[in-house]
Parts: C-alpha cells; sequence; structure tokens
C-alpha cells in the first residue's frame, strides 16, 4: 500500500535532502563539483577548414569542421539534400552517392577525405531536363513509394551496373570466376542488397533495374 505524504512534508524532504547535497559538494573536491574542471579540454567544433571537394562535375570550397561527413556536408553545408540520412550507421543506403563511379556511403565518408575525387549525387545523373536512364526506369516502373531511399537506391543502381559490366561477382554468382554475368533477379537482389527500402517497393525497384541492365 502506498501512503502519499502531504506537500508541505515531501517540500520539506526535498529541501534537506539539497541541502544535504549542497553541503556535501562544499567539501568535495573541485572536479567532483565540476567534472569539467578536470576533463581535457573539448575539441573546438568552431574550427572549419577550407576544402576544396568536386561535386557534380563543379568545383566548391567549402570550410568544414574536418570531423565533417560527406553526407552532413552535402546536406547541410552545401544545399544537396537529395541524399537521404536514414540510419548515419552505413546500414540502410539513404546516402549512396559516387565517388569516381564506385558507390559509397556518404554517411560513413569525411568530406575532408575526398577533395579532388569526383562526387555525383542523385542532382548530378540527369542531363538537363533529360532523367539518367535508371532515374526514368524507376518512374516507368514505379520503383517507389514514399521515395526516401530512392536517390540512394539509383545511386546504387547505376554503380552497380557498371560493377556487373566489370566482371565483379556478387555472393548470387554461380561461377564467380566468369567474365561476365547476366543479371538475373537473384543477383540483383543480392547487388543492391545495401540499400534497404522501409515501403518494400524491391519488386519494382528490382523490374527497373533489370530493365536498364536489359537494354545495355
Ligand atoms: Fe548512410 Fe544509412 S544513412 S547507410
Ligand atoms: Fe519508401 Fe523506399 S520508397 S523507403
Amino acid at each position: 500500500m502506498i501512503t502519499r505524504l502531504p506537500d508541505a512534508t515531501r517540500r520539506q524532504v526535498l529541501e534537506g535532502s539539497s541541502a544535504l547535497t549542497l553541503a556535501l559538494l562544499a567539501g568535495a573536491p573541485a572536479e567532483a563539483r565540476n567534472p569539467a574542471a578536470s576533463a581535457p579540454a573539448a575539441a573546438d567544433a568552431s574550427v572549419r577548414v577550407p576544402m576544396a571537394l568536386r561535386i557534380n562535375s563543379r568545383a566548391v570550397s567549402v570550410s568544414l569542421d574536418p570531423r565533417t561527413t560527406l553526407l552532413d556536408a552535402l546536406r547541410n553545408e552545401i544545399g544537396l539534400t537529395g541524399s537521404k540520412k536514414g540510419c548515419d550507421h552505413g546500414q540502410c543506403g539513404a546516402c549512396t552517392v559516387l565517388v569516381n563511379g564506385r558507390r559509397i556511403n556518404a554517411c560513413l565518408a569525411l568530406a575532408i577525405m575526398h577533395q579532388g575525387d569526383e562526387i555525383t549525387t542523385i542532382e548530378g545523373l540527369a542531363q538537363g531536363d533529360a532523367l539518367h536512364p535508371m532515374q526514368a526506369a524507376f518512374v516507368a516502373h514505379d520503383g517507389f513509394q514514399c521515395g526516401y531511399c530512392t536517390p540512394g537506391q539509383i545511386c546504387s543502381a547505376v554503380a552497380m551496373l557498371e560493377e556487373t559490366r566489370a566482371g565483379w561477382p556478387s555472393h548470387a554468382s554461380s561461377d564467380v570466376a566468369a567474365a561476365s554475368f547476366s543479371l538475373n533477379d537473384a543477383e540483383i537482389r543480392e547487388r543492391m542488397s545495401g540499400n534497404l527500402c522501409r515501403c518494400a517497393a524491391y519488386p519494382n525497384i528490382v523490374a527497373a533495374i533489370r530493365d536498364v541492365a536489359e537494354r545495355g
């Protein structure tokens, strides 16, 4: 059975415990009263370093905290918000961009590591008003629902086709030593397994990628 104390009594208890705490801290060493007093100086978050990036065939100069991820640089500093932040831990693929033609998770890369590299985001795939064939195929096959994963899916698919053309096997390849691979659905699903879709638009995503692959 729980007995409720009258308000005045509870207030007295709280006042008493506060007074006791202050008394104990008055006799405690400085670092116990203020842990920051003995902590090593925190990294200065205001330090920014000039960086020269190349994004979607354009030179981009920015000053960033050297700890800034490529994803945060793109979205928060450069204004390219097409690349999405899903997990921020390299698990969902929503942040996939191309670096020198290869797909990477931008949330796991520091921007400063990619000075001089050719970075391509979803904003850089179209040629003016003409969609990239992979973008057009996603539209034609309805390869999305909410669309949050879609920029990462498309960038990943573009690089995945190049990996396949270059003869890179996957875990779904029956002969890993083969010179070329036909992209059946199992191959596509395996090769795209780093890109998750919470709307489960997978059948249409696979159909879109197969379409582009079959057209060469
Ligand atoms: Fe980068 Fe999920 S946000 S993998
Ligand atoms: Fe919604 Fe893929 S379309 S997460």
